[in-house]
């Protein structure tokens, strides 16, 4: 069942779009995350679904039912925010109450579902607590922990975790996906981690100048990406794009010392140059073959990732296996195989397949 739908969905603030025509449906229980580049529209859409922006033109449905022009409070939407907003002078449980206390629901229904919500949270303990003695995970699951007892149905999170080192985001990532298979909770996530899209994800929407560049689950998009936009996008380090040529119907890399990476390539169409697209893991180096210098390398320990200036002056970046001991300065050959290439249009970026 579709638990969140938009229906082409525009919105002008004075006279600039910066959301068009975006339709998106998530299930029921589905975990399903925004990403692209900062301003593409991506809080203004979780503002638009949260009820706090008025559409230009389209429909939101929840649950089925239009709630384009529906109060926020009436919609069952928790909104967690980067930076929480949680009120400075409350308690932990005042804080994760406070929609309950507004309402005036009873004290003890009150008790029960903060006491349950800090369970879940582990929380119990830091109740009495402000939010200034907290740590930020902490404080993030107090965010959580409001939405939660608010008895939202669905949930909408803006970049919850960027402000958290990187030790305590793996654990809110941990965290958070439990909490969603725990409650069947529909999450609609906001992120610029690539590793939090690809890991958390059921399905991804890949945004870019407030429309909707391509969705679907993390490894569709990872291995079918319908365009040079999202290729680049999905996947880190990024894909490596350089120009091909084709020349007498063969694909050729000029700055991979016209390198043939494609035999009688697309005979009848009129194109002779396009971009090609190959990622980082894909690129083998062997130390016979001196062609090309690694200009620096990054030991990540397990992976190196090394970076090449090539003669066009276009970069490239190779990873390599640690244990292969690569070293900045050295000279290597570079190796693609055919299957793992991409090709894309030079002019539209749409994926030529
Ligand atoms: N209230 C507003 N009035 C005018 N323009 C706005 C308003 N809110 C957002 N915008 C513009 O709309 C565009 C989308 O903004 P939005 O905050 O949705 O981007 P975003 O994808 O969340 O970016 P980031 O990743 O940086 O958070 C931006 O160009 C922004 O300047
Ligand atoms: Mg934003």
């Amino acid at each position: 069942m579709v638990a969140v739908s938009l229906s082409k969905v525009s919105k002008n603030f004075d006279q600039t779009e910066v959301i068009r025509d975006v339709s998106i449906d998530v299930n029921q229980g589905e975990f399903c995350v925004f990403v692209g580049p900062s301003g593409c529209g991506k809080s203004t859409l979780l503002r638009l679904i949260a009820g706090l922006e008025e559409p230009t033109n389209g429909k939101i449905a929840i649950d089925g039912e239009d709630v384009t022009f529906v109060d926020p409070a009436t919609r069952g939407i928790g909104m967690v925010f980067q930076n929480y907003a949680l009120y400075p002078h409350m308690t932990v449980e005042e804080n994760m109450s406070f929609g309950l206390r507004m309402n005036n629901t009873p004290k003890p229904e009150i008790e029960k579902k903060v006491s349950e919500a800090a369970k879940m949270l582990r929380l119990s303990e830091l109740r009495k607590r402000k939010p200034a003695s907290l740590s930020g995970g902490q404080r993030q699951r107090v965010a959580i922990g409001r939405a939660l007892v608010k008895g939202a149905k669905v949930f909408l999170f803006d970049e919850p975790l960027s402000n958290l080192d990187a030790e305590l985001r793996v654990e809110m990532r941990i965290e958070i996906t439990r909490l969603h298979r725990e409650l069947g909770a529909t999450i609609i996530y906001v992120t610029h981690d690539q590793t939090e899209a690809m890991t958390m994800a059921d399905k991804i929407v890949v945004l870019r100048d407030g429309h909707v560049e391509q969705k679907g689950k993390p490894l569709d998009l990872y291995n079918n990406p319908v365009n040079k936009f999202v290729a680049g996008f999905i996947g880190s380090p990024s894909m490596n794009f350089l120009k091909g040529k084709i020349i007498k119907n063969d694909l050729i890399i000029p700055s991979l010392g016209n390198l043939i990476v494609k035999k009688n390539f697309m005979l009848n169409k009129n194109i002779s140059e396009i971009t090609v697209g190959i990622r980082p893991h894909d690129i083998s180096l062997k130390k016979s073959g001196k062609e090309h210098k690694i200009e620096f390398i990054e030991n990540l320990g397990n992976v190196s990732f090394c970076h090449f200036k090539l003669q066009d002056s276009s970069n490239l970046i190779a990873e390599s296996s640690t244990k292969l001991a690569f070293a900045s300065q050295d000279m290597v050959g570079i190796l693609l195989k055919e299957k793992d290439i991409y090709f894309f249009n030079n002019k539209s970026g749409a994926r030529i397949t």
